[in-house]
C-alpha cells in the first residue's frame, strides 16, 4: 500500500530504533517528515541519511516532557509546510526496576515523558486537525500494557494510559475526520533497554521467561519492521483504520 502524495508528518522519538525507521520509511514514500527528540546530533543524521535518499525530512530537538518544546515540534511541520496529516507518539522511556526499589524521579520522567508528552503532541495536532477535518494519529503501545511484566510496573502503566487515552480519543474525534490507532510492540531490535539496570535484566528475563511473555529462542523483530506496520496504517483509505494493530516475532 502506498501512502497518499504530499503528506506532511512529524514523529517523535526519531533520533534512534522505531522514530528513526519510521521516519526514514515514510520519507521514503513521500512523506514530508519532521523528527523530535533530545538528542540532536542522532536527529541531524537521520535528517542527513534521508536527504541523502532524496527525501524531505527537518528536525527539532524536543523534550517530550517540556510543553512548549512539543508545541514547537508541531508548529514547525505546519509553519514549515503548511499542514500536518501524521502525527506518530513513538517518543518513551521505560527503567526496569522492581516498585519496592521505585524511584520517583524515574516514574515522573516515564509518565511525564509517555503519557503527558503524547497528549500534549495530540492536542497541538488536533488544532490544525480539526478545522481541516483530517489527519492521522498512532500512538505506539507495547505489550506490557495488558501483560503482566514485573519490574516495568511504570513503564507498562504508562502504555496502558496511552491504550486508553487513544480509545477515548478516537471516540472524540472520529466523527470529525481524524483516525487514531495504536501499534503494540513486543520485543523489537533497538537501545529501548540500554538504560536497563544491568544487574537487574537476567532476573528479570528469567521470570519474564517462566511467566510465558517472552520466547527465549525467539528472534527480535527489526525498527524496520514496525516502521513497515505503522505505514501500513497510515496508507489506509480515510474510510478504513487499522484501530489498534499488534507485532511481535513470529514465534513469541
Ligand atoms: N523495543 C522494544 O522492544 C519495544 C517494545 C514495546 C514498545 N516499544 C515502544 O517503541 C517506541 C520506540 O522505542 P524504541 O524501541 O525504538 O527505543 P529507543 O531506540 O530507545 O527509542 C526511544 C526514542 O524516544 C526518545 N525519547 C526518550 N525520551 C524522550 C524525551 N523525554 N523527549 C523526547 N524524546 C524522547 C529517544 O530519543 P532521545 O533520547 O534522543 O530523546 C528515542 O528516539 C517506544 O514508544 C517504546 O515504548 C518498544
Amino acid at each position: 500500500m502506498e501512502l497518499r502524495d504530499g503528506l506532511v508528518g512529524v514523529v517523535t522519538g526519531a533520533s534512534s530504533g522505531i522514530g528513526a525507521a519510521l521516519a526514514r520509511e515514510l520519507a521514503a514514500g513521500g512523506m514530508r517528515v519532521v523528527l523530535g527528540a533530545r538528542r540532536r546530533a542522532r536527529l541531524e543524521d537521520v535528517v542527513t541519511s534521508i536527504r541523502e535518499s532524496g527525501g524531505v525530512a527537518d528536525c527539532v530537538e524536543t523534550d517530550m516532557r517540556v510543553e512548549a518544546q512539543v508545541e514547537r515540534l508541531i508548529a514547525t511541520a505546519i509553519d514549515r509546510h503548511g499542514r500536518l496529516d501524521a502525527l506518530v507518539n513513538n517518543a518513551a522511556v521505560g527503567y526496569l526496576r522492581p516498585v519496592a526499589d521505585g524511584r520517583s524521579e524515574e516514574w515522573r520522567s516515564t509518565f511525564e515523558t509517555n503519557v503527558l508528552g503524547t497528549l500534549v503532541a495530540c492536542r497541538a495536532a488536533l488544532r490544525h486537525m480539526l478545522p481541516r477535518a483530517r489527519g492521522d494519529i498512532v500512538n505506539v503501545t507495547s505489550a506490557s500494557a495488558h501483560e503482566a511484566w514485573p519490574y516495568l510496573a511504570a513503564y507498562a502503566a504508562s502504555k496502558a494510559a496511552i491504550y486508553t487515552l487513544s480509545r477515548a480519543l478516537r471516540a472524540e474525534v472520529a466523527g470529525l475526520g481524524v483516525r487514531v490507532m495504536t501499534i503494540e510492540v513486543h520485543n523489537a531490535a533497538t537501545e529501548f533497554g540500554a538504560n536497563f539496570d544491568p544487574a537487574l535484566l537476567p532476573v528479570a528475563t528469567r521470570r519474564w521467561v517462566e511467566l510465558g511473555l517472552l520466547n527465549p529462542t525467539a528472534g527480535l523483530i527489526m525498527p524496520e519492521d514496525v516502521a513497515r506496520a505503522i505505514v501500513f496504517q497510515l496508507s489506509q483509505p480515510e474510510r478504513a483504520s487499522v484501530h489498534d494493530l499488534e507485532i511481535r516475532a513470529r514465534e513469541n
